[in-house]
């Protein structure tokens, strides 16, 4: 008992010692744990959700690890007062009091659900998708939640990649823009306030490769697609200061992620001098048996850990097996100490050990769950995220007094669906569907008429007849499609990506009406909608966008929002398009129509349906041609564009100006382009503005031929326009 006083005076005096700094701190602690307590700090173990209800508490034995310090922290555990009590045990019944910490995947909201991630990447608003994560981490704070398991951070260029909804899209730059205001968000500025949240970098790395498309499954790419593609990203993170990173379930080239020291060591600490921890994903660890790497958990732990994991989620492998190791000399108490500092060291920039309890306030959880401001905030994204991919005629937007308008589609009214795939909390009641939105916005100034026509997903035409007769009296058609919120996500990949089900039967049978048809889509991933795109008159990628989808989604249609998202990923027009990205090789023979022997299919085109950067605005813009500072600089120079856009149309708008880099010869193969700047004006119209990009050293670097990163001298091409693909070009050089 005297020593159980000494070590809570010692280790508790040294946290009001506020000159000691967290490494001193931590060092104090770590001074006193035994090997089984180090053990226990890289232990996470889940809670149990309670079915039918969303809920989910420790599980039975889960006090008995806190009071014998046997675990570090428990994931999928939330509420003021759950946390509370089991954080309870851990500071007042264990020996040393070393506080818990509480993760969950928190990816586009808590109790709020906010859009899905690649919707709030179509904003190309890092500013708002900071916000964004901020409300979020506002929220999950007041409900005991510490750790939220994002950003995800996986570039994906396969659609068929259920994971595809978690990420920013296709391309290194953008998805490392929203990493950083993601992980800015999340944890604020001071890590230590009560309703700041420490982010995790997910997947490392390369899950999105998965080859086929089909998750968990095999990747295999060059060190160079790696460090291009895959990592800025995950690098963008650190920069951001981000606390903690988690291992993909996935292998590269045979190395699973989870067990590799390239990754994990010599580019995350060596490289990056990472210096918060590393979490398994879901028993990564132990999969690393049936990877083939491993002859069993113990093993498996042993590689895991000396890869770099620090925590092992839910495999057991380290609770079962680490203190062996160590006493059997394979891992050694320095490298063991070194994964426990990591840990506390979080804790204590949590401010966890100055008061565990300060996320555990039950009146807070009341007051800031489900707020107004909240609501608000995720209703201002949502808007934000839409993008407009058609709109023919400027048939948008509506105008307000329409006498009779259908809807029709089976997710027209879903309460379900707009919350997507990662809703945590969120709840179906708080929905604004999209026939509610317009009914909110329109009142009873219209007369708004509903038939669902099909379901999602089966082969029924059944409700067709209704929706036919509904269409019949009506002057316009808003026509909700897409997938549901099941069809995207982990363990979500699809085979093909059209519109599932009879949808698009539904859809020809509306359009042979005649009347004007407007596409609302929700949906996890890109889809192959020529169809629509070909015969629809306006078409709008709403995405999932949360507890307010049917607002937003009515603000834009009747013109009190104009829309200014642009797409994250490029939409192909077939499945056996992909892999289709725009920052494509132009290899040895880039396709010529009149050459027989270049690169295409016999069957089909190399265009996209909708480019990388493509959306529409109720404004239209026109671009200068840009203007450069120099035409030649040197490698360690930077440079400037500019270039005026002009709101030639009748709204005023947002765009956003794209600045995109082709190194014409490198001693390496180039991209034919490369996002390298953008930003997100706005016009009134009529106005016209003078963009401003500039082009430093580090936007011109790649790896070279020796996996250098340098500028190589030469020539460079520009590209400044409104997406991927409708550019402005300007040639410059780089001379030694
Ligand atoms: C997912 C992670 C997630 C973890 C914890 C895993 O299955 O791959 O993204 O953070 O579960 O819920």
């Amino acid at each position: 008992m005297k020593k159980i006083i000494f070590i809570y005076f010692f280790i508790f005096s040294i946290s009001f010692a506020q000159q000691k700094t967290i490494e001193q701190r931590v060092d104090s602690v770590l001074v006193l744990m035994t090997l089984d307590e180090k053990v226990g700090q890289l232990v996470q173990y889940s809670g149990g959700w309670d079915t039918g209800t969303k809920t989910s508490k420790p599980k039975a034995g889960h006090d008995q690890l806190a009071r014998e310090g046997k675990i570090g922290s428990l994931l999928n555990i939330f509420g003021a007062e759950i946390t509370k009590n089991i954080q309870k045990v851990a500071v007042e019944e264990s020996r040393l009091k070393i506080p818990l910490i509480f993760g969950l995947d928190v990816i586009h909201g808590f109790r709020t659900t906010f859009p899905v991630p690649i919707a709030e990447a179509s904003s190309w608003d890092p500013v708002a998708v900071e916000l964004s994560a901020r409300w979020q981490a506002i929220e999950a704070t007041a409900s005991g939640i510490h750790w939220t398991f994002n950003p995800m951070v996986d570039i994906a260029r396969d659609p068929r990649w259920g994971r595809i909804v978690e990420g920013s899209g296709e391309d290194a730059y953008l998805g490392s823009k929203m990493a950083a205001a993601r992980v800015k968000g999340y944890q604020g500025d001071d890590l230590s306030l009560s309703n700041t949240i420490v982010a995790c970098a997910k997947h490392f790395a390369g899950y999105g490769a998965a080859e086929g498309g089909r998750d968990y499954n095999t990747a295999d790419f060059s060190e160079r697609t790696l460090r291009e593609i895959y990592l800025p990203p995950f690098k963008a993170a650190v920069d951001a200061g981000v606390g903690t990173f988690m291992a993909a379930f996935n292998e590269i080239g045979g190395i699973p992620s989870s067990a590799s020291v390239h990754l994990l060591t010599n580019i995350l600490r060596d490289e990056w001098k990472f210096d918060g921890f590393v979490v398994s994903d879901w028993n990564s660890i132990g999969e690393l048996i049936p990877h083939g790497v491993a002859k069993d958990l113990k093993h498996a732990g042993e590689l895991g850990f000396k890869a770099g994991v620090d925590m092992d989620m839910e495999a057991s492998a380290y609770f079962n097996h680490l203190s062996q190791l160590v006493t059997e000399k394979k891992i050694s108490m320095q490298q063991l100490d070194e994964s426990v500092r990591r840990i506390l060291r979080i804790k204590f920039r949590l401010g966890l050990f100055d008061d565990p309890f300060k996320y555990c306030n039950a009146e807070i959880e009341t007051q800031t769950l489900r707020s107004e401001k909240l609501f608000k905030a995720s209703l201002d994204m949502a808007r934000r995220s839409i993008v407009m991919l058609k709109n023919e005629k400027n048939i948008l937007p509506l105008k307000k007094d329409l006498r009779q308008i259908a809807v029709i589609g089976p997710l027209a009214e879903s309460k379900n669906d707009p919350l997507g795939p990662w809703n945590q909390q969120g709840n179906p009641d708080d929905v604004v569907t999209v026939l509610k939105g317009l009914q909110n916005k329109l009142g009873d100034k219209s007369n708004i008429v509903y038939s669902e026509g099909c379901s999602v997903d089966g082969d029924s035409k059944a409700g067709f007849e209704h929706a036919l007769n509904v269409v019949k009296n009506s002057e316009i058609v808003i026509l909700c499609l897409g997938e549901s919120l099941n069809m995207s996500g982990e363990a979500r990949s699809r085979a093909t990506i059209d519109l599932p089900g009879v949808q698009e039967d539904l859809a020809r049978e509306i359009v042979k009406s005649g009347k004007p048809v407007i596409v609302v889509l929700m949906n996890g991933r890109p889809l192959t909608i020529n169809f629509l795109s070909e015969n629809a008159n306006a078409i709008l990628e709403a995405w999932f966008l949360g507890v307010q989808s049917g607002n937003a989604i009515a603000d834009v249609l009747f013109g009190d929002y104009n829309p200014s998202g642009k797409l994250p990923v490029t939409f192909p027009k077939h499945i056996g398009q992909i892999p289709m990205y725009y920052n494509f090789k132009n290899t040895g023979r880039p396709y010529n129509p009149n050459d027989f022997y270049t690169s295409y299919y016999l069957d089909y085109s190399n265009t996209p349906l909708y480019p990388f950067g493509f959306g529409l605005s109720y404004s239209s813009f026109e671009y200068s041609d840009p203007v450069l500072s120099k035409k030649e600089i040197s490698k360690n120079e930077s440079l400037r564009i500019s270039v005026n856009v002009i709101n030639t149309g009748q709204y005023d708008g947002e765009e956003i100006v794209q600045l995109y880099i082709r190194d014409l010869v490198g001693s390496a193969t180039r991209p034919i382009k490369e996002l390298k700047d953008f930003a997100k004006i706005f016009l009134k119209a009529g106005e016209t503005k003078k963009v401003e990009f500039t082009v430093t050293p580090e936007k011109l670097k790649f790896y070279d031929i020796n996996m250098n990163y340098v500028v190589e001298p030469g020539e460079f091409k520009i590209f400044v326009g409104t997406n991927s693909v409708d550019v402005k070009e300007a040639l410059f050089s780089v001379v030694d």
